[in-house]
């Protein structure tokens, strides 16, 4: 058996993938276009452009509106606030995402409460959720994450029951659809983002999308500084900050939205050939099938590390460490149970609505996915070629099946430090998330 890279060996692969961002010829054209009009910015909101582009966004994800905003954790903050969610209320968030999910609760006031996620798929479990739901929540937040739909049936039939509003977290699910129905059209408001990493990006962005005029007018007002919105059949006034994204952008957006559908459908059967390929090996586990999803979208490929009891058993992050010297850009600990995480502050001292910090949360599936389970594979691995996936599967295998090696290193995983610097330099191009 041939020895692992990380050890010295040869690497699987030495080629980069599919360079992301991806864009057409046309976008070129479009950007010209823009700049030669002078119209740059993003006033009047939503500008004729912005629209246009929107109209067919919307379209995509089923639902009657959407609107564009500067980024998406604006979007959720924007959501929020069009949802009427204020000082000291609760907001349900899983414990497993980017922590901008919570700060976003965070920053308009409100309490994020955290629930555990599904071990199968990795998004909200709804029976947490309601065994979290405190006595003034207003709002829940589930998270479509990496490829994977949070039980949305459940989810509303809770949401129903306590009268919560419901914003989807989009940021990983755009062209995806759940029972045929897109993300972002099931719950109240869906919120995207368009980060550089995202499944279509303007550089950063967000989206919002709702089929509710009332929120659409909302929504519009909070971006727009508090301007009436371009309907206002509803009058309604709220605080509103300069949240607008510019037409330089929404030139960009075109050609991303043209590309999404082609994308998502190679995405979609790569993924598939992966799950196949790994199926079986040692210590990895694939996510169980979700027959609810009728439009796959791939933000990530993720998989299970579980060692077997007994087996040789290396930590995740050395596992991880392992199939990238094998060149393949991976990552483990992506997110964190955000509650622990280094970037998410919130104690009673710096947010006057908390009433106590978060040491004493305990999301076990959060904790072991984030901190001990999960592989994340970049989307931009999926879009190449065949020979890409199978690249893919053989380092995966090459390492699954070495692990009594891998295991005989040293514990303070100083075979991550091992990582040549070119290669770490090679990985960083490509893993923008
Ligand atoms: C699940 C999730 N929610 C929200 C966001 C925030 O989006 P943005 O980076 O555009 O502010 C991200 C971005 O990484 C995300 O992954």
């Amino acid at each position: 058996m041939s020895q692992l890279a990380i050890l010295g060996g040869n690497p699987v692969r030495k080629q980069p993938f599919s360079p992301w961002p991806q864009y057409l010829p046309s976008d070129l054209d479009r950007i010209r276009q823009t700049v030669e009009s002078r119209h740059w910015g993003g006033f009047p909101y939503p500008t004729p452009l912005a629209t246009e582009f929107c109209l067919s966004f919307a379209d995509l994800q089923g639902a009657r509106y959407a609107l564009p905003v500067v980024n998406g954790t604006v979007s959720l903050t924007v959501a929020l606030q069009a949802c009427g969610v204020g000082f000291g209320d609760e907001v349900i968030v899983p414990a497993f995402t980017w922590d901008g999910t919570a700060t976003a609760v965070l920053a308009m006031g409100a309490v994020p409460v955290f629930a555990d996620v599904d071990p199968d798929t990795y998004c909200l479990d709804v029976e947490s959720a309601r065994r979290a739901v405190p006595p003034r929540t207003r709002a829940i937040i589930p998270v479509h994450l990496a490829m994977r739909f949070t039980d949305m049936d459940a989810l509303m039939a809770l949401a129903r029951e306590k009268n919560l509003k419901v914003i989807e977290d989009c940021a990983h699910a755009h062209g995806g659809a759940y029972k045929g129905q897109g993300a972002g059209s099931i719950g109240d408001i869906g919120s995207f983002s368009l980060q550089e990493s995202k499944l279509m990006t303007s550089g950063e962005g967000g989206l919002l999308t709702t089929s509710s005029l009332e929120y659409y007018e909302a929504l519009q007002t909070v971006i727009n500084c508090g301007r009436a919105s371009l309907s206002d059949e509803f009058g309604r006034r709220m605080i509103g900050l300069n949240y607008r994204m510019t037409d330089l952008q929404i030139a960009l957006l075109i050609g991303q939205l043209e590309m999404l559908p082609a994308l998502r459908e190679k995405r979609a059967k790569h993924a598939q050939l992966l799950t196949s390929l790994l199926s079986g090996l040692p210590a990895v586990r694939t996510l169980p099938p979700q027959p609810a999803i009728t439009q796959p979208t791939h933000y990530t490929y993720v998989f299970q590390y579980r060692p077997e009891p007994g087996q040789p058993a290396p930590h995740r992050d050395l596992f991880v460490a392992a199939i990238a010297a094998e060149g393949i850009p991976c990552d483990g600990r992506f997110y964190e149970a955000v509650y622990r995480s280094d970037l998410f502050y919130a104690t009673p001292g710096n947010c006057a609505q908390l009433k106590s910090d978060y040491s004493v949360c305990s999301c076990p599936v959060s904790e072991r996915a984030a901190y001990d389970e999960s592989v994340w594979l970049f989307q931009f691995c999926l879009i190449g070629e065949e020979e890409d996936i199978r690249d893919v599967a053989r380092a995966v295998e090459k390492v699954s099946s070495n692990l009594d090696e891998l295991a005989k290193q040293d514990p303070s995983l100083a075979g991550v430090k091992a990582m040549g610097r070119a290669q770490r330099a090679r990985f960083e191009r490509q893993k923008n998330y």
